[in-house]
């Protein structure tokens, strides 16, 4: 397992941690604030990120405790922009899980070639976080449009 930088590698999969957790906290957070006809289906969808998120906190903490480092108690930031539309709460999920990706591919690149185990956890998780990201920008297009569609910052 020699070969890549075990103290870069720990802080990458720390930082991993506190964003999943921040993720936890954040999806049960907008879970609360979703009213309207397309309540229950929104809030149980924001439910399932925060299970997913806590899913891949503890596999950030496993992969710590295996390299024989300590996990963080920290949780990365956690933005309330009091913005409450399903929108706005859409793309701030999108700037905050691009982080993670952000993350995930330091990681890959710390561990390539260095350690499979790693690597191929990486890149299961960096397949994972883009399909989510994919998944949200389709929720955020408008009816008939294909592509990206995303309404302008702000509004
Ligand atoms: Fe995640």
């Amino acid at each position: 397992m020699a070969g890549f930088d075990k103290e870069r590698v720990n802080s990458i999969l720390n930082s991993i941690l506190e964003q999943e957790l921040a993720g936890v906290v954040r999806y049960t957070h907008y879970s609360f604030l979703v009213f309207g006809h397309g309540r229950i289906p929104i809030v149980s969808w924001l439910r399932e990120q925060a299970t997913e998120s806590l899913l891949h906190a503890h596999q950030a903490g496993e992969m710590i405790t295996h390299l024989g480092a300590y996990p963080s108690l920290g949780i990365g930031p956690l933005l309330d922009r009091h913005q409450g539309s399903v929108d706005a709460i859409l793309r701030e999920s999108l700037v905050t899980e691009s982080k993670a990706l952000k993350l995930y591919h330091a990681l890959l690149e710390a561990v390539a070639g260095h350690s499979v185990m790693l690597e191929e956890y990486a890149r299961q998780m960096i397949f994972a976080e883009e399909m989510h990201a994919g998944e949200v920008e389709k929720m955020l297009r408008r009816q008939g449009s294909i592509v990206e569609d995303l309404p302008p910052e702000g509004k």
